[in-house]
Parts: C-alpha cells; sequence; structure tokens
C-alpha cells in the first residue's frame, strides 16, 4: 500500500509536479508582499450568482490564510427582482432611480440579510477537499457603518437611501488585526435608530478610503477593461478612465477613481467568471485584469535589505544560465546598497549595483525580468546608475559581460582592454568566465 503511494508521487512529480514548484516559486515575492496588507473585494450581485462564487470563496480563505488583511463587501440590488417578484410598480421604477421608498424597505434588508448570511455560511464551509479545511477562518459582521439619508435632491425625497456618514475605522482595524475577514452589507444605521440603504460600490470605496487599504479589487463580468479593440487593459491611471474605455459598469469605475484619489494605492478589476482569476492577478507578474493606478506602477529607486528576496528570485535564473557571476545571499545582504531597482507593483523587475573603483565604476548585475524585457527598463535602469556615478564626479563607467556585450555597445560603451581595469579589480578577474570588458566614458 505505502508502495503504490510513493508510486503515485513519483509519477506526479515526474508529469507536472516542478510546474507547481517553480509557480509557488515564482509567487513568493507576491507572497511577501502582499503579507499584513489590507485588500478590499467588492462582490456585486451578478458575481453573487456566478457559479464561480464557490471558487472565488476558496480563494478568498487562502488569501486570509496567506495573512492578507480582507474586507469583503457585497451587493444586492441585482437581486432584488428575483427575490420579491410582486413589487409594485412605482416603487420599482423609483428603485430604478437610487430611491428605496418605505414599501420596499423590508424587503431591502431582508434579502440584504439574507445575501449576508449565504456569504457568511460560504466563508465558514470546511470540508477536507477544500482549501478552507483547518484554515480557523474568522468572518466578522457589525454595525461599522453610520449612515444619514441622502434626503431630498432637487425636489425628489429618496427616503430609506442612505450615504456614508462615518466609518468606524478604529473597529474595523482592530477585527482586522485579530485577524478576522471584515464582511461588510450596503446597510447603514443612523443615530436617530433608522435603517438606510447604501450604494455598495461607493460604499466599498469608502471603507478602502478610510482604511488606507492598498488594494480595492472589483469582480466584473469581463476580465477587466477592454479597449476598443476589445483587447483587455493590462493597467490605466485613473485622469485616463475617459468614455472609450467605458465598458465596465459606469459606478464601479467612479467608485475606483474616487478611491484612488482618497488615497488607496490601486484598485483592480478582475473577471468573476474566470476560475483563478483573483489568484493570477494577485501572484502572477502577467496578472489577469486591470490594474487602475494614480501614478504609473513602475519605479526607480535605491534598493534596500528588503529587496534581497526580490533581487534573489530576479537573478537566480540568469546565474544559472551564466549570464551574471553567482552572489551568494550573505554577499547580496552586505552588499544591496549597491544596487538600484525598479519595482512594479511592489514587485523587483531590474537591477543593477554600481561599485566605485577610484576613478571609475564598475555597473554590475544589471538585469530585467523575462516578463518584462523590451519595454526599456534596461535603459531607463542604465540612465538611473550613470547619473549616480557622474554625482560622484567618477568619469567612466565599466562593465564585464559575457553575452552582453552588443546591448552595452549599443548604448555607447566600447570594447577595451583588460589592462584599463582598475588594479584591485584586475587582481579578481575570472580567466576562466572570459568575460569582455566594455567601458564608456561620461
Ligand atoms: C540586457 C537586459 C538587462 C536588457 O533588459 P531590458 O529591460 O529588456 O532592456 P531594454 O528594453 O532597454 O532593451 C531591449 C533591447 O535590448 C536587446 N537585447 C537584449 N539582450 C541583448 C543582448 N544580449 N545583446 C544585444 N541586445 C540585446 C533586445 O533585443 C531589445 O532590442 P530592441 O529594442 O531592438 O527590441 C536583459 O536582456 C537581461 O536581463 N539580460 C540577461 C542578463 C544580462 O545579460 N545582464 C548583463 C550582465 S552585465
Amino acid at each position: 500500500m505505502s508502495g503504490s503511494v510513493k508510486l503515485a508521487r513519483q509519477k506526479n512529480t515526474m508529469n507536472n509536479g516542478y510546474d507547481h514548484i517553480k509557480w509557488f516559486r515564482d509567487a513568493s515575492p507576491f507572497i511577501n508582499s502582499h503579507r499584513k496588507k489590507t485588500f478590499l473585494l467588492y462582490l456585486g450581485s451578478q458575481a453573487l450568482q456566478s457559479e464561480n462564487l464557490a471558487n472565488i470563496i476558496r480563494d478568498i480563505a487562502l488569501l486570509n490564510s496567506l495573512g492578507i488583511k480582507l474586507v469583503i463587501v457585497h451587493g444586492w440590488s441585482g437581486l432584488l427582482k428575483q427575490a420579491s417578484a410582486s413589487i409594485e410598480e412605482n416603487a420599482w421604477s423609483k428603485f430604478l432611480d437610487g430611491i428605496i421608498v418605505p414599501d420596499l424597505l423590508e424587503a431591502s434588508v431582508n434579502l440584504i440579510a439574507g445575501t449576508q448570511s449565504q456569504l457568511l455560511s460560504k466563508l465558514s464551509a470546511g470540508t477536507p477537499s477544500s482549501s478552507m479545511y483547518r484554515s480557523d477562518l474568522v468572518v466578522t459582521t457589525g454595525n461599522f457603518i453610520r449612515a444619514r439619508p441622502k434626503g431630498i435632491i432637487n425636489g425628489i425625497d429618496h427616503h430609506h437611501s442612505g450615504l456614508v456618514r462615518k466609518i468606524n475605522r478604529t473597529a474595523l482595524t482592530q477585527q482586522l488585526d485579530n485577524p478576522a475577514i471584515v464582511l461588510i452589507s450596503p446597510l447603514g444605521y443612523s443615530l436617530t435608530g433608522e435603517t438606510f440603504i447604501l450604494d455598495p460600490r461607493e460604499l466599498a470605496a469608502e471603507v478602502a478610503a478610510v482604511l488606507k487599504a492598498d488594494k480595492l479589487i472589483f469582480f466584473v463580468a469581463n476580465d477587466g477593461l477592454l479597449d476598443p479593440e476589445q483587447q483587455l487593459i493590462s493597467e490605466v491611471m485613473s485622469s485616463e478612465l475617459t468614455g472609450e474605455l467605458l465598458n465596465t459598469e459606469q459606478a464601479i469605475l467612479q467608485a475606483a477613481k474616487k478611491a484612488i484619489e482618497q488615497g488607496v494605492d490601486r484598485c483592480h478589476l478582475i473577471g468573476f467568471k474566470r476560475d483563478g482569476a483573483l489568484l493570477q492577478e494577485l501572484f502572477t507578474r502577467e496578472g489577469s485584469g486591470t490594474q487602475i493606478v494614480q501614478h504609473s506602477s513602475i519605479r526607480v529607486r535605491q534598493a534596500t535589505a528588503s529587496d534581497v528576496p526580490g533581487i534573489i528570485a530576479l537573478i537566480e535564473p540568469l546565474e544559472q544560465d551564466g549570464y551574471l557571476v553567482k552572489r551568494s545571499r550573505e554577499l547580496l545582504e552586505s552588499e544591496v546598497h549597491h544596487f538600484t531597482v525598479i519595482e512594479e507593483s511592489g514587485i523587483v523587475v531590474s537591477c543593477a549595483a554600481i561599485y566605485p573603483y577610484g576613478d571609475m565604476a564598475e555597473l554590475a548585475c544589471l538585469a530585467t525580468h523575462a516578463d518584462y524585457r523590451d519595454r526599456e527598463l534596461g535603459d531607463l535602469l542604465l540612465e538611473a546608475v550613470t547619473n549616480q556615478v557622474r554625482m560622484k564626479a567618477i568619469q567612466k563607467i565599466f562593465v564585464l559581460t559575457t553575452q552582453t556585450d552588443h546591448w552595452f555597445i549599443e548604448r555607447g560603451f566600447a570594447t577595451d582592454s583588460l589592462d584599463s581595469l582598475p588594479a584591485n579589480k584586475r587582481s579578481f578577474y575570472n580567466y576562466q568566465r572570459n568575460s569582455k570588458l566594455l567601458t564608456k566614458h561620461l
């Protein structure tokens, strides 16, 4: 019996086990970068009715077990017609204008409470076959939202339609630190003890802003935003959300814009129909949907000790292929202050190091992750490190390379004799590696 288990394991390793291991390794920079971050997830009524909801819930539980603080805001309005077939016509037409008349209040509250309860039960499942097994996942709900009436606008009474008046940030953060998933329904309570129905997308944006959430994630019907040729847009600045792009629910895009203006780092639009879209967006470099950001998500900056794992993940495959000299973790930790990195969405995608040698400086360990090549990141990094060298009043830069000499030559470097190397570098020259020396006067 034990022999057959062993055999099955070997077979699995030979077939596709390595793919899983590689995927897991590639995901590790994202796992590190997301830990302890706050993500707000918005599940609208279409997502709640989707066949893929069970998978989404499982993936939410997985995020929770990776130490991500999660708030879920759910919608409901698309469920109303089915739930209360006998809605009076006047109440229905008011509802379509965003007005909750008194006759509709009870049905709306019941529907929202029922939706909340269904989500709670789904989040509480934990059969041995699910990723929620033994997760000890805790979900909290509560009166975190203080509301006020929308009131009378242009002479029209909005009755029980409300606006957010105050969000109890302290109570929310306490729950998230617990750590519990916080489930928020689009209901708010006024100081007078009345219940108001809130727009769930606006509510999601406001809660995300109050919590200074790192991500606000909307599940949408498409994979994300599509351009006029129906191609997926992977990143867009919030200022570029123009009419041509607006093929997703307007209210969602408005909420995303508002959240970003109020300090939420980034919003994501992810398809709710596709199994694994959430994990693909959060743990792979290519993502699955659209990111909405305030500024371009590319940042060039000095590396710090916390970048060492990201730099290792970037350069290890290039060391194995002989492009770069092997550097141990200890060496990188002691030399990380020599490195400049380009990060995109918090992940190190490109790096280079500068080592001064008297009146010369060595450019070393220049690398761009394979998925990010040919986007001029190498050029951007070369420009950044060249400026650093100039600031040190150094006039000449050199690089030792085995396979990339043409890249440097096309950027103004020229082949040079090894005699030009600074003496203390020359004594360490690796004749077996036989690198070419290229130099450039600045
Ligand atoms: C060299 C490297 C850093 C360039 O990164 P990048 O971010 O893609 O750089 P850019 O986008 O600015 O440049 C891309 C251009 O360089 C070209 N290029 C890439 N590798 C090249 C090489 N070995 N020789 C010549 N040209 C090369 C690409 O074809 C592309 O050309 P194009 O603009 O005509 O399409 C990247 O290819 C890399 O990491 N290579 C492996 C590590 C390495 O060799 N490092 C140098 C060690 S000293």
